[in-house]
């Protein structure tokens, strides 16, 4: 392919196509320069509202915003020419009613440019997904471990053990019913992972889900090492760059109190330049 070649973005339609095949590979993103080097690995990159906790150091997701979401929304799309960009509705931007949904998703989408909002959610979303597909703006729906219903669960537990997996699968048909072109499976039982993407027509993207699905995501400040308040046991390590910046603020304080940086490579002299600085 030559350097000039314009990959095509893929659509929800796209990636409903990609359905038992090649696994979809899926990242968070929040800023350009981090959009802008998982572009050319990922199939979709979502705004998560993530954003709260790994950015903001929000102790939950609770407290994010719309205002966080367009800003997050724009400065990602900037970085990106070849991944899908979805972007999360944050909590209270959309349970109220299918209404207030659709205000709040077309203005995520006139805003940011998004090709699709994520909202969590199963049966009692239901509606609203159908509300929002109905209207022209795609979802990707979110079940098992719905982080922003965190004070009625109880915690961060898995969900869908034992009986509890009935709950769970009726939540996966219902998102599926109603229009939804792909559904996060968080932090559910390898085995209730696989018997939904079995079972579903659209795919399935795991989070602490199972290697059987249909795509996998992650949040990219845990991948990369940057966010190491806590780890989930999902949330594999591919770098340690949080680590690596701690040594390098080190160093340059080390430096800094040794007056051995600036070095004279880094300063002026008072002659008119003869090369560019
Ligand atoms: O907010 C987020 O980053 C997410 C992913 C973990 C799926 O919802």
């Amino acid at each position: 392919m030559s350097a000039t070649t314009k990959l095509k973005v893929p659509t929800p339609a796209d990636i409903v196509a990609r359905k038992g095949g090649a696994p979809l590979v899926c990242l968070t993103a929040y800023t350009t320069p981090v959009a802008q080097l998982t572009d050319p690995h990922c199939d979709i990159v979502l705004v998560g509202d993530s954003v709260g906790m790994v950015l903001h150091g929000l102790p939950s997701t609770l407290g994010v915003t719309m205002e966080m979401m367009v800003l997050h929304g724009q400065a990602v799309a900037r970085g990106l020419s070849r991944a899908m960009m979805v972007v999360d509705m944050p909590f209270g931007s959309y349970e109220e009613s299918p209404g207030q949904a659709f205000r709040n998703a077309a203005a995520l989408v006139a805003e940011t440019g998004c090709a699709a909002v994520k909202l969590e959610g199963g049966v009692e979303m239901a509606p609203t997904i159908r509300h929002l597909t109905r209207r022209s703006i795609p979802v990707m729906a979110h079940i098992g471990l719905t982080p922003q219903a965190i004070n009625t669960l109880g915690g961060y537990r898995v969900q869908g053990r034992g009986e509890d997996a009935a709950r769970v699968l009726a939540d996966a048909d219902a998102v599926a019913d109603a229009g939804a072109f792909s559904v996060v499976l968080e932090k559910v039982p390898e085995r209730l992972a696989d018997e939904i993407t079995a079972r579903l027509a659209i795919p399935t993207i795991g989070i602490g889900a199972s290697a059987g699905c249909d795509g996998q995501i992650l949040v990219v400040d845990d991948m990369l090492g940057l966010f190491t308040a806590f780890k989930p046991k999902f949330a594999k390590r591919y770098a340690m760059l949080g680590a690596d910046a701690d040594k390098a603020i080190a160093a340059y304080a080390e430096e800094v109190r040794a007056r051995s940086f600036p070095a004279p490579e880094h300063l002026f002299g008072d002659a008119l330049p003869e090369a560019k600085e």
